[in-house]
């Protein structure tokens, strides 16, 4: 058994401790926004926040989020509306939409740390969040939209 919140909510998972976070969001708690895409660590398609930083769900243990804050995508923003969200749609960033939720939760983790990211660090950060449909302009793009939107820096 595993207590974390999720969300802003309070839950108790029965799963192993070894058992990957993201099976245990998708499968037990039924949040399905966040997407399996490699299980190595290696797309980021399974990204989400614990503690505000971005971590890769696929390889991280429930075990070790207890007592833990998670973040996933449902979680952003109630409406969907956070200003990384609203910079995606005006953009029209997603093509497939597979990685989608993973790489808004990296942009939002890496605006955290750097309010007003240039290419080098923007190519840096998002360096390790794979696109299939080489979004890859549209998401520099729009991450720069989003900085200018809330120019004291993104909120996890
Ligand atoms: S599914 Fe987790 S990094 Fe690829
Ligand atoms: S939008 Fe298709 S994989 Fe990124």
């Amino acid at each position: 058994m595993t207590s974390f919140t999720i969300n802003g909510r309070a839950v108790t998972v029965d799963a192993e401790d070894d058992t990957p976070l993201l099976w245990v969001i998708r499968e037990d708690i039924g949040l399905t926004g966040t997407k399996f895409g490699c299980g190595i660590g290696m797309c980021g398609a399974c990204t989400v926040h614990v503690g505000g930083r971005a971590t890769r769900s696929c390889i991280t243990p429930v075990g070790s989020v207890a007592g833990a804050a998670v973040t996933t995508i449902e979680g952003l923003d109630p409406a969907g509306a956070h200003p990384v969200q609203q910079a995606w749609r005006a953009l029209q960033v997603p093509q497939c939409g597979y990685c989608q939720s993973g790489q808004i939760m990296q942009a939002v983790a890496l605006l955290t740390d750097f309010p007003q990211p240039n290419d080098e660090t923007i190519d840096a950060v998002m360096d390790g969040s794979l696109c299939r449909c080489m979004t890859y302009v549209r998401i520099r793009d729009a991450i720069k939209r989003a900085a200018a939107a809330m120019p004291s820096g993104a909120k996890a």
